[in-house]
């Protein structure tokens, strides 16, 4: 039982901040004084991520300049403003979610097709479309 509930948290402790480059400086970093829940709800663009940066390091979060940098693009790629897939035009999709101009058209082309995406999966199941592209926006997709 308590093996159980070890890997149940092991597992959660791993989930926890989506894959894409800078996740581990961000982790090593920012997992100093408080955990990811503190900030991995939140929607903010570059902007807004410098200034939560600003805040830390004046609370004592302590890394070099680059590092910070890094730790600002991880921030604002997998935790931008949020994207409704729904309605988003291509501009929008190649813009704010990294899509190339082919996979912006197949997703809107699927989405005509085959109406409102409600969940992840379905989003996956847009042919051309990289799965670890989707899987590194996942918090700031919403339907
Ligand atoms: C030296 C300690 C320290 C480090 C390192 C640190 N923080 Fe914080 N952070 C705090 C404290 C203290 C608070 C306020 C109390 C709380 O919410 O836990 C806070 C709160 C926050 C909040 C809530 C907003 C607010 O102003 O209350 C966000 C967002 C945040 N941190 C993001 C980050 C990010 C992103 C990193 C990594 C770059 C980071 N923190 C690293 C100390 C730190």
């Amino acid at each position: 039982m308590r093996f159980a509930i070890a890997l149940i948290l092991s597992a959660a402790a791993f989930a926890q901040l989506p894959d894409a480059p800078g996740r581990e400086l961000t982790q090593k970093i920012c997992n100093n004084c408080h955990g990811p829940e503190t900030f991995q709800s939140r929607r903010l663009n570059r902007e807004g991520w410098e200034k939560v940066i600003d805040e830390m390091t004046s609370r004592g979060a302590q890394a070099s300049d680059s590092d910070f940098d890094k730790i600002v693009d991880y921030l604002a790629n997998v935790f931008g403003p949020n994207v409704n897939v729904n309605s988003a035009a291509a501009k929008e999709l190649t813009e704010s979610l990294g899509f190339s101009q082919e996979e912006a058209d197949a997703l809107i082309r699927y989405r005509e097709k085959n109406g409102s995406f409600k969940t992840l999966d379905d989003v996956r199941k847009v042919p051309g479309i990289s799965a670890a592209k989707i899987d590194a926006k996942k918090a700031r997709i919403v339907f």
